[in-house]
């Protein structure tokens, strides 16, 4: 089969698309023809290989999965014997710890939910680490009607959802975003819009209920200074941190426990995929609640460019490969 592979940690020049063998399913595994798959920052760390708290799980020095990608979508073709849920023809989505950017891949059931007929394969690709992330994102920070909402990092691959999630729990929904994806976010039911190299965040005062921070390059004493009094702050994460072993990971530690002192309630969010969560915006796509926002699509052989426009840090919505 195709797929996308690296056999040395390194920028997307490390990248292959070329002939290897096709998985073949364990007992409590499915085999999927991939239709669609994307792209996100999960899959641009296993890339590079850092930051290097990740390496004792994704391989020392080399990367232990060759074939690159996570979320995906496409048609069981076999089911390993202890799979109750699957069979073949079945349409599938979710995510894979053995790499989807490739013609076939295997995945635990546990991280795949049927794919409603009404959502198309690239929408189902979008969803299993972005949409998941941020319907738990919205989930921690308790977003309800009437509340206001700030999504910093609005127009990106968790960004995108999060607008959508917290407008359909009928919040006011406040996008922070570069100009460029100011139609974007309208379009996906943010009724505000900050352009974040004009104005900053806590420039409006204390008036966010919740704040999802998805770009994570703000200190917390300048977002406390954006949230009401018992708001909440919800941290996902964020790029360009300095530093080789944690990268800002640790911001996702330390947040939640600085929170006590700036007084204000701080989640941070480390996503789990599959499960409910992945049948509930299944159902929610279906409804045409939720569309995800994919204004780019590459081929299988493009993947390398489909990774460096991700790394230029400014990817509008979910960024699709398409495979089949
Ligand atoms: N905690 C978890 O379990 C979990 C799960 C998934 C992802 N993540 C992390 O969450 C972060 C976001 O993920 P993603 O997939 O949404 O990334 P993404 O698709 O790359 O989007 C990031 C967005 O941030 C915007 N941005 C960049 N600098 C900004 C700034 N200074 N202020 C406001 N917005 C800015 C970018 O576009 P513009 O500048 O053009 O607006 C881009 O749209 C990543 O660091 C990722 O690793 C964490």
């Amino acid at each position: 089969m195709k797929a996308c592979i690296r056999s040395v940690y390194g920028s997307a020049d490390v990248l292959q698309v070329r002939d290897v063998e096709s998985p073949t399913p364990a007992g409590d595994e499915v085999l999927v023809q991939v239709r669609a798959s994307s792209n996100d920052r999960g899959v641009w760390h296993m890339m590079t290989g850092f930051p290097l708290v990740v390496r004792p799980v994704i391989g020392l020095r080399a990367p232990k999965v060759q074939v690159l990608g996570r979320a995906f979508a496409g048609v069981v073709t076999a089911v390993g014997s202890a799979v109750t849920r699957f069979s073949p023809g079945d349409q599938v989505f979710g995510t894979t710890n053995a790499g989807s950017w490739a013609e076939y891949t295997v995945a635990p059931e546990r991280l795949l939910a049927p794919l409603p007929p009404e959502v198309s394969f690239e929408q189902g690709a979008t969803v299993g680490c972005s949409g998941t992330t941020a319907l738990q994102a919205v989930r921690s920070g308790g977003v309800r009607a009437g509340q206001r909402v700030m999504v910093i990092g609005a127009g990106g691959g968790v960004g995108s959802f999060a607008v959508q999630l917290a407008a359909l729990r009928s919040a006011g929904v406040t996008a922070v975003c570069g100009a460029s994806k100011h139609d974007l976010v309208t379009s996906l039911g943010a009724d505000e819009v900050v352009d974040y190299t004009r104005e900053e965040v806590d420039a409006r005062g204390p008036r966010y209920d919740v704040i999802v921070d998805c770009a994570g390059n703000r200190p917390l004493s300048l977002l406390r200074k954006a949230l009401v009094p018992g708001g909440t702050l919800v941290s996902v994460g964020g790029e360009d941190h300095p530093g080789r072993l944690m990268q800002g990971f640790q911001w996702q530690l330390v947040r939640p426990i600085a929170g006590v002192f700036v007084r204000r309630r701080v989640r941070s969010v480390v996503a789990r995929e599959g499960g409910e969560d992945l049948v509930e915006l299944g159902r929610l796509m279906a409804a045409g609640e939720l569309t995800p926002a994919i204004p780019r699509t590459y081929s299988l052989a493009e993947a390398p460019e489909c990774m460096r426009y991700l790394a230029e840090g400014h990817p509008a919505g979910k960024v699709v490969i398409a495979i089949s």
